[in-house]
């Protein structure tokens, strides 16, 4: 790998390692909001805080628990693309994997069936009269159970880079070669959604309040006059934005120690012609993130030209460290077999039948929206 990522490889590899890293940045926008979204309304149950509306009531938290059934169903159509391409790619790499990994693996879908129902559960008006620790249970195990999801997904993808420890993990069972390395890259990842979700939550802040006026009196905060809730916005904008620089800098923090884990050869791919530019495009980018939000903290509303600046820094850097992440990959594949893989898939016709179904399905996607809006 001699050239900038995905240039420099045959078409249909080049081509392939493209939508996958866009679809998979797709995914991650959507997981983002469900796994940082599910980290907020667990601090916000166990810390309500001590004003009049508990934190749990307060506007970011409402919007949280309304849209996430929604956010995760999204997250998991979204995941399908990404899925049939990494197939397609590394087929021995990740069904190996999955194998390894067992039940582990398997248990995935139901967790997520249970953590489906839970945000219904969570949405619902019910839960205001349960008692405290039924509804910090509630927000703690929904929590955990996005947690586990996103572990199995960093254990399975560990676990397809390393083929020489395949037979020491099929013989003890026990699919976690290094916790530590593992630790880091799932703590990445974590970190890594926090400035995700923290945009997706500005942007439907602004839309809320835009929308306030027409609020009844139950929807809003009862009781609350409109300075104080002038205050309750700034109040959750500061929060954002702070999260927003917290989880940059934390998920630096995290990978930096990731990348110290990593072999000599794949380091030297990360810095060398093949990840140079996607590193200096990502730094760049969480630079931007962190100092638009530091500066734009104390807005009650933030202007649409913030948003679309951070939205298309946070797009980047997506982008850059979906890149990054293939780069390491890809130094550790068998590249013959991944050109092989790439080549004989891109024989195969079919593109426009998934395109009209794509198209067909992202209208019925935007119609069941409007159905829904219209309500
Ligand atoms: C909402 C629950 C989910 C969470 C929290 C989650 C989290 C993650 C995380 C953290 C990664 C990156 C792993 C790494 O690089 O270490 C990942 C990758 C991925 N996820 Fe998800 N995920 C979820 C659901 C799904 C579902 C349901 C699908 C499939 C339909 C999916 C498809 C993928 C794919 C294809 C990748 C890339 C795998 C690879 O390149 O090895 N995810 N996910």
């Amino acid at each position: 790998m001699n050239t900038t990522f995905p240039f420099g490889f045959q078409l249909p590899l080049a081509f392939y390692l493209t939508i996958y890293v866009l679809t998979l940045v797709v995914h991650v926008v959507l997981m983002a909001y469900v796994l940082g979204g599910s980290l907020w309304l667990t601090w916000a149950s166990l810390f309500p805080g001590k004003e009049k509306t508990p934190r749990t009531m307060q506007p970011v938290a409402r919007l949280l628990r309304d849209w996430m059934p929604f956010a995760l169903s999204g997250a998991i159509t979204a995941g399908v693309a990404p899925l049939l391409f990494v197939q397609i790619l590394y087929q021995q790499q990740f069904y190996t994997a999955n194998l390894l990994l067992g039940w582990r693996w398997m248990v995935v879908i139901p967790v997520l069936i249970v953590v489906f129902y839970l945000l219904y559960v969570v949405k619902s008006r019910a839960i205001a009269s349960w008692a405290l620790p039924l509804r910090v249970l509630l927000a703690c195990g929904v929590a955990t159970c996005f947690l586990f999801v996103a572990f199995c997904w960093t254990a399975n993808h560990l676990l397809s880079l390393d083929q020489s420890q395949w037979p020491t993990v099929f013989q003890s069972g026990n699919a976690v070669t290094s916790a530590i390395t593992l630790a880091l890259r799932l703590a990445t990842w974590v970190c890594g959604t926090l400035p995700v979700m923290s945009l997706l939550g500005l942007w439907q802040l602004r839309g809320m309040r835009s929308r306030t006026a027409k609020w009844d009196a139950e929807e809003a905060l009862v009781g609350t006059s409109p300075t104080e809730w002038d205050y309750r916005f700034s109040q959750e904008n500061r929060r954002l934005m702070i999260l927003s620089v917290a989880g940059t800098l934390s998920a630096f923090i995290f990978a930096t120690l990731y990348y110290s884990q990593l072999d000599q050869k794949v380091r030297h791919s990360l810095t060398g012609s093949a990840g140079f530019v996607w590193l200096m495009v990502l730094v760049t980018s969480a630079v931007a993130v962190i100092l638009l939000s530091l500066s734009r903290r104390k807005k009650s509303v933030q202007e649409l030209s913030t948003l679309l600046g951070l939205t298309c820094a946070q797009l980047i850097q997506l982008v850059a460290a979906a890149s990054l992440r293939e780069v390491i990959r890809l130094t550790q594949a068998d590249l013959t077999a991944v050109t092989q893989n790439a080549a004989d898939a891109f024989q195969i016709g079919g593109f426009a039948v998934f395109l009209i179904f794509a198209v067909m399905n992202a209208g019925l996607i935007t119609w069941c929206i409007v159905l829904v809006k219209q309500k």
